[in-house]
């Protein structure tokens, strides 16, 4: 079962792009000039309207990437995942957005504001120790007062019906829970008010559990805005959803263009009466929001198997952890070596079952060394002793580095903007 509050059991990764509509990443890789580790490495499965981002990123023009952390445990490896992900589209161009979701922190974990805060703060230490720059927007939910303006405003055309059916909520489920759906959907359409600079393309980098949000807010995205883009053959359809006086607006636009009574078809390049059109929107101010694109990440599994929880304190590698206690966690994890040493030489590993081997995957080696890993692992050649002694020492070099970064990082906070 996968919802945003919980995961349990396999999953499907297949099955959530039949049944979802989630796009497969693979395809676009080779769009991508240097496509990130994650990518390249089949971690990033899926997508939605990431050709946007792609556009963008090729182009040099501006977009954004934004994603969101509940501060309810400590961040570890899981989490690193995805700020690795908002630092590379940040490095890339794109400009940065991270919500620490202390309101959904508190209402669904029941977490104080003390509490939440000072988790909060080490979020926001580690994604910084971990290259983002310092034009990015880092905010607490609660003290970002556009963001929830504007989650009221989304939440008016959400009605119980709608959030039963994508969220399986019943009576029991609280106010406070269901309005940080709407919480979330202003932190992803955050970066494109008009403040930030108004519509751009923006992607969220998430796991596969966080979709039903990003539908959700790809859906409000539409019905706040007053214009709505369907492409034609040889043009663009577009029918207002405020009423027929704004389709009157479109005339001032120099395109060729034949009124109806419902819609307006405009003949000329899409991407260009689009970004003409939403610029018109926002002078009479409207959102014209581009709707969000979104990754999505495989989860990662716990070392012991089954899948990483904050509440599991054995599970995860927190980024807090002293490197040595990290190193203990990371000698007593699950490999895919076979019964006996004998066996092992003779059928080789299964990297592919393994922990270890993921966490190189996602966190550790290069692709030079990753390559080197697999081959002397599946030969027979690399057994888990030696093998787990360098992961051992790849996790403390890595933490004791980070740490000291983050510890450094506490000293300069007041050059980022974050807004708390
Ligand atoms: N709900 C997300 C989680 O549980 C956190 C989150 C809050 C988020 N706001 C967001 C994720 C915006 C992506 C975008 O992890």
């Amino acid at each position: 079962m996968i919802t945003p509050w919980e995961v349990s059991g396999e999953v499907d990764y297949d099955r959530l792009i039949q049944e979802f509509g989630i796009e497969p990443f693979k395809p676009l890789l080779d769009q991508i000039d240097n496509p990130m580790h994650l990518m390249k490495r089949g971690i990033i499965f899926g997508h939605r309207d990431y050709h946007r981002i792609v556009e963008a990123m090729r182009n040099g023009d501006k977009f954004a990437v934004m994603s969101g952390f509940m501060p309810s445990g400590l961040p570890h490896f899981g989490h690193k995942m995805t700020m690795d992900e908002i630092v590379w589209h940040n490095r890339m161009g794109g400009m940065a957005f991270v919500g620490i979701a202390d309101m959904e922190a508190h209402a669904v974990r029941r977490l104080s504001w003390e509490k939440t805060r000072e988790i909060g703060m080490e979020y926001i230490k580690a994604i910084i120790a971990l290259g983002l720059d310092e034009n990015s927007v880092i905010y607490f939910q609660s003290a970002n007062e556009r963001v929830k303006n504007l989650a009221f405003e989304l939440a008016e055309e959400v009605n119980w019906s709608e959030l039963k059916a994508i969220y399986g909520f019943d009576g029991e489920t609280t106010l406070a829970k269901m309005f940080v759906t709407s919480v979330q959907a202003g932190d992803i359409l955050l970066p494109q008010l008009a403040f930030y600079g108004g519509p751009k393309p923006t992607v969220v980098p998430v796991g596969a559990d966080q979709d039903p949000h990003i539908r959700l807010t790809r859906d409000l995205a539409a019905r706040v805005s007053i214009f709505a883009f369907e492409r034609l053959e040889n043009g663009v359809r577009i029918r207002s959803r405020k009423g027929r006086e704004y389709l009157e607006r479109l005339k001032d636009l120099d395109f060729e263009m034949k009124f109806y009574e419902e819609h307006v078809d405009v003949f000329a390049p899409p991407e260009e009466v689009e970004s003409r059109v939403r610029e018109l929107e926002v002078s009479i101010g409207g959102y014209a929001f581009v709707p969000p694109s979104s990754t999505y990440h495989r989860f990662i599994t716990g070392l012991q198997g089954g899948k990483m929880s904050s509440s599991k304190p054995e599970s995860f590698i927190s980024l807090l952890d002293p490197p040595e206690v990290a190193g203990e966690k990371v000698k007593r994890a699950l490999t895919g070596g076979r019964a006996t040493a004998e066996e092992q030489r003779r059928l080789g590993g299964q990297p592919e079952k393994c922990v270890i081997f993921e966490l190189y995957t996602i966190h550790l080696l290069d692709d030079r060394e990753l390559e080197e890993v697999e081959r002397d692992c599946r030969e027979g050649r690399l057994l888990c002793g030696k093998c787990k002694k360098m992961a051992v020492e790849r996790v403390e070099s890595f933490l004791k580095e980070l740490q000291e970064r983050m510890d450094e990082v506490e000293g300069r906070l007041d050059m980022y903007n974050i807004i708390s």
